[in-house]
């Protein structure tokens, strides 16, 4: 069978409220803030994430060129991504899927996993190195002037380290600019969550989610912040130290108080936008017994 079939009979099959019931089980291998991962049985040696946002066929191939576009601009950049594949999926009811395959890293490569396998020298080498991948995308952006603009959200689990090689692994948001302008369209997402979620999503993930990862100063105070979530805040001054000896000219060295202010937000804008999402699934799943397309993270340890 090609690929594409294998996905289209996954599809037509999914359960997505209760992913281990359906025909075709999904293996979960990781989850992000917004998407779940797993394998596939017969396409073994990738990870997808499964994006069930589109009314319309072509809004599915126009996420699917900003992803290409964001990804080879990436590249261009100079980090390091893992091969990849893109899929839309259309089984004729909707929402349509955009399936993006990556090939499939063993999962004691994953950032946030090495924090409890290296020692604290080796840590402070990693670090140092990711660092180092996410300032070229601010020299990137510095040279290409107003016309290319990347984000990257940087955080530890979104990065691998693979026979030595830094990969960095979460490139599903495309969020880029071109000549000032935003070229990811939020419409597709806020259409995906219902009406009383929708304000959260505009109040918190269009100022600000979508802003954040554009700045220097805010994709490391997330990085840094980031290390509450994995149980590491320990690390957390000598991750100061690193990022403050490394800042772009001009910005002023991060404090500790406003890592803890940020991860105290972020914390609650995630665990309440997930807490919304399991509601209204509970909605339309138990009350409503109609389909719910999301198949969403268990419970995360903050
Ligand atoms: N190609 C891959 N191979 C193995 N594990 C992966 C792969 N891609 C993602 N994962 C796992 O899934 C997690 C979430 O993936 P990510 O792309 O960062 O999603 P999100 O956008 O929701 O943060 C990662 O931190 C990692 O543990
Ligand atoms: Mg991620």
């Amino acid at each position: 069978m090609k690929e594409i079939e294998i996905l289209e009979k996954f599809e037509r099959k999914l359960i997505p409220h209760q992913p281990e019931k359906s025909p075709i089980k999904p293996e979960i291998i990781g989850y992000g803030e917004i998407s779940t991962i797993f394998k596939i049985k017969g396409l073994e040696g990738f990870a997808f994430k499964r994006l069930p946002l589109f009314k319309t066929k072509e809004e599915a191939e126009e996420y699917e060129k900003k992803y290409k576009m964001y990804t080879e601009l990436l590249k261009e950049a100079g980090i390091n991504l893992p091969e990849d594949k893109t899929f839309i999926v259309d089984v004729g009811r909707l929402p349509i899927s955009l399936y993006i395959a990556q090939k499939e890293l063993p999962s004691e490569a994953i950032g946030n996993k090495l924090l409890f396998k290296l020692s604290n020298d080796e840590i402070r080498e990693l670090f140092k190195r990711i660092i180092r991948e996410m300032k070229k995308v601010w020299n990137f952006n510095k040279e290409k002037k107003d016309e290319v603009e990347l984000s990257i959200d940087g955080q530890l689990s979104n990065w691998a380290l693979v026979d030595g090689k830094l990969l960095f692994i979460d490139t599903s948001t495309p969020l880029f600019k071109l000549k000032g302008k935003e070229q990811m369209d939020p419409e597709p997402l806020l259409k995906s969550a219902p009406g009383f979620l929708r304000w959260i999503l505009k109040l918190f993930f269009l100022d600000d989610v979508m802003n954040r990862y554009y700045e220097e100063r805010l994709v490391y105070i997330d990085f840094i912040a980031n290390l509450y979530k994995e149980q590491r805040p320990d690390l957390i001054p000598m991750t100061l130290e690193i990022i403050n000896g490394n800042l772009s000219d001009g910005l002023s060295p991060i404090e500790r108080k406003e890592v803890d202010k940020y991860y105290k937000e972020d914390k609650m804008i995630w665990s309440l936008f997930l807490s919304f999402r399991k509601f209204d699934r509970f909605v339309k799943t138990k009350l409503l017994a109609k389909r719910y397309e999301f198949i969403l993270p268990g419970k995360i340890k903050r």
